[in-house]
């Protein structure tokens, strides 16, 4: 796409709009917003802009659709697929200001927020009131709610509890042509037309500009207990996890980490914890309730499925400060794993009794194609982060093996039943795999959604097709 250069008179209806204050050129504010946490990728913008209403948002929509500039919407950039990355430069749009919770409405376990609003300020606000919100991204302590809409995200406690979907009722929303439009209504069953709420969710900024969200909630439960369970077999950690719902458990989190992202993890954060040498996975468990007793029988249960996958000696966390040692091992695992070495991180799922076969068959990719995997997931929804590290590779052979290989690996789990991405989106960096999942038919209709919404293609453009 030719988009245009912004000039000077571009900047002055910017100033006008929304004050000069929020019109930011320093190179500090270029480098900052031309890049999020995927990879090391960096696309600057020309211009950083930080409107505080949805009428900003129209103006601003309005004339660069007229203009032909490209606007990339971000929140707080911790996305890992390359979601909100400027590439054509132009505008990036943050929705940082808009970050209040307007509204914690207790007698319909409802709340009105604006994008910009961190998970876990979000969190908190509605755990005081005893209600409980409950997609929880690794990244809650910095990610934003808009953010977390425009990639559906999930984590851990997705696996009872559902993703970001399943919590919003009803969205404000400003199109690349300037409408602003609500989606849906504050209601919990609702019949009524085209499910524009879900079509908007999971789009990545690239069809609207989410201003307001309602969100609904649920009764917060008061107890949990975190289970760490080890495995000196891969393969029967996996078939561990299917078993446990097959015995009529719902644990609230069942993870999988693999030995090399623990070993990774302890070096790179202050925990420490034994771990014997045989061991090669952990699971990590949590279920919970209200009732202490109830939650304990699940424990006992989940123990004898255990034992009949040969795990080690499993650690029962209850009080506080072991389970957030436990749960901040698991939370600390991305960056671990990064830190060490050039990356690409994928987001695969299957059907979650396939797992063994995909972990497998990863392993068997990188040996046929000369990397190194690290894995680990959110288990129970077959959900599985696997990290092909760089370490040694030439960088001839990384940059001409890598698309092979994570294509192949991408057609492996097609073909166990899965998809390209759980809950971190296509954006930039997986869009040249959507041809694996979805036929010529089903791409050209996407496409079609994408014209219908920005037909000039000025809203986050080159992210999730081609
Ligand atoms: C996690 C992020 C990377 O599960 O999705 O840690
Ligand atoms: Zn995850």
């Amino acid at each position: 796409m030719d988009y245009k250069q912004l000039n000077i008179d571009d900047i002055s209806f910017f100033k006008e709009t929304i004050g000069a204050d929020y019109v930011l050129s320093d190179n500090q504010s270029i480098l900052n917003y031309s890049h999020d946490e995927t990879e090391d990728l960096s696309y600057p913008p020309e211009v950083v802009l930080k409107p505080l209403t949805s009428e900003e948002i129209s103006k601003i929509l309005k004339y660069c659709n007229l203009k032909n500039i490209p606007v990339t919407p971000c929140g707080a950039r911790t996305g890992l697929s390359g979601g909100s990355l400027p590439i054509f430069g132009g505008v990036a749009l943050s929705l940082e200001r808009l970050k209040s919770i307007i509204e914690i409405d207790e007698r319909n376990l409802q709340a009105t927020v604006q994008p910009g609003v961190i998970n876990q300020v979000f969190r908190d606000a509605v755990e005081s009131k005893g209600l409980f919100y409950p997609p929880d991204p690794a990244s809650k302590g910095s990610c934003s709610l808009g953010g977390n809409l425009a990639e559906n995200a999930g984590g851990p406690k997705a696996l009872k509890y559902g993703v970001t979907k399943d919590y919003v009722l009803n969205l404000e929303v400003v199109l690349p042509t300037g409408e602003i439009f609500w989606t849906g209504a504050n209601v919990l069953k609702n019949a009524t037309g085209y499910d524009l709420t879900s079509l908007i969710i999971g789009s990545e900024g690239t069809l609207g500009i989410i201003t307001t969200i309602v969100f609904r909630l649920i009764p917060l439960p008061t107890k949990d207990i975190t289970l760490f369970v080890p495995f000196s077999s891969v393969e029967k950690a996996c078939e561990a996890v299917s078993a446990v719902f097959r015995a009529g458990i719902t644990p609230s989190a069942l993870e999988f980490i693999e030995r090399d992202a623990i070993d990774w993890t302890l070096k790179y954060t202050d925990i420490k914890i034994q771990i014997n040498d045989d061991v090669k996975a952990h699971l990590l468990l949590e279920v919970d309730g209200n009732d202490i007793d109830i939650l304990y029988k699940d424990c006992e249960r989940i123990f004898e499925v255990m034992e009949i996958f040969e795990c080690g000696e499993i650690l029962l966390a209850d009080s506080e400060s072991q389970k957030n040692q436990i749960w901040k091992i698991r939370r600390s695992v991305g960056e671990a794993v990064k830190s060490n070495s050039v990356y690409k991180e994928e987001d695969t799922v299957v059907p979650r009794a396939e797992l063994a076969k995909l972990l497998k068959g990863v392993k068997a990719i990188g040996i046929e194609y000369g990397f190194q995997s690290v894995c680990y997931g959110h288990a129970g929804d077959g959900n599985l982060h696997i990290n092909i590290i760089k370490g040694e590779m030439s960088d001839e052979d990384w940059n001409a093996k890598l698309t092979l290989g994570i294509r192949e690996i991408f057609e492996l789990t097609k073909s166990l039943g899965g998809t390209l991405s759980g809950e971190h989106g296509i954006g930039l960096v997986q869009k040249e795999y959507m041809d694996i999942v979805f036929s010529k038919e089903a791409l050209c209709l996407q496409k079609g959604i994408k014209n219908l919404f920005d037909p000039n293609e000025i809203l986050n453009p080159g992210k999730i097709l081609l």
